[in-house]
């Protein structure tokens, strides 16, 4: 029998703040293709202001946008490459641990996500020796596992890198959508199948040890197949708590829970602290 220990009380921040029309309406701009993305910007604040969602534009990307909501940061897929890019996310967010943002929730189909809200670098910050090599030691320590990209040490990716608003301020990657396993069939070189390429020294490109052939990330994820991805990530259902309210207690499950800092935030949350777990939203409504 399950003692009060074994559970957990759970916030979903998506079920409480978006309704279900907001939602839909959301997902026919994402899915909507004669739009250009810097009208999309702009469409998805009049839509949160339409449902009189409190909201602060943070920045933009390739993909998605983001805004700072209720003190979380909320990424908007703003086409079917920024869905999969807040799945991606969610799935690796826990095992990447500490030095990537913890993203708490997502919906099931990539819509949405909710992450820790964390300092943006500077440029001056991303050239400076010291941050350099700390980056290159999270990218080395992810190296046997992972590889990620648009965040080497290159001017492009300084965006992409932020700093815990904690009493350590840790290096963290608040993009890392780029991320495949070492593994995938995708980076063994085109000359030899067995040939596994590795980073160059600023873990921006990677080379093939076989044919000396540099690959960026953009030539090897235009041989990603859209099914591929898919199958890489997986039914995030089955990888965090599923939420059909907003608050749920649930029997807990420590695969889905972050197990580090708590109290360590100077983050100042204007509502409820949402709980450290990863959930998904039901989203089987739209
Ligand atoms: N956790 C975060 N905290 C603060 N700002 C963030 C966070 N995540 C993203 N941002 C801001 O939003 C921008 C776009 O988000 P990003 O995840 O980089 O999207 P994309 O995958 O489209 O590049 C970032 O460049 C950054 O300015
Ligand atoms: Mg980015
Ligand atoms: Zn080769």
């Amino acid at each position: 029998m399950l003692t009060d220990e074994n559970k957990v009380k759970l916030r979903s921040l998506i079920l409480e703040i978006f309704p279900k029309e907001c939602l839909i309406d959301l997902y026919k701009l994402t899915r909507n293709q004669s739009v250009s993305t810097n009208q999309k910007r702009d469409l998805i604040f009049k839509i949160l202001d339409k449902y009189q969602i409190e909201h602060e534009p943070i920045g933009s990307g390739t993909n998605r946008y983001s805004a700072l909501i209720d003190g979380y940061i909320v990424k908007f897929a703003i086409d079917s490459d920024g869905l999969i890019d807040n799945m991606r996310e969610f799935k690796y967010s826990m095992q990447l641990q500490p030095n990537v943002i913890k993203v708490y929730e997502c919906l099931p189909d990539g819509l949405l996500s909710v992450s820790e809200y964390v300092e943006l670098m500077s440029m001056d910050e991303f050239s400076n020796r010291k941050t350099v090599e700390m980056m290159k030691e999270i990218l080395e320590s992810y190296a046997n596992n992972y590889f990620i990209g648009d965040v080497g040490i290159n001017a492009k990716n300084y965006t992409n890198w932020g700093w815990r608003k904690n009493t350590k301020r840790e290096l963290v990657i608040l993009d890392f959508a780029y991320i495949y396993s070492t593994s995938f069939k995708n980076f063994r070189c085109q000359c030899d199948k067995k040939s596994i390429m590795f980073y160059d020294d600023k873990f921006d490109n990677l080379i093939c040890p076989t044919c000396g052939r540099t690959w960026s990330f953009d030539d090897i994820r235009r041989r990603i197949s859209k099914d591929d991805q898919w199958e890489e990530i997986g039914n995030i259902e089955e990888q965090g708590y599923v939420m059909h309210h907003p608050e749920e207690i649930k029997n807990f499950n420590n695969q889905f829970s972050f197990r580090f800092e708590k109290e360590d935030t100077k983050v100042k949350k204007k509502k409820k602290p949402i709980s450290f777990f990863m959930r998904t939203a039901e989203d089987d409504k739209y």
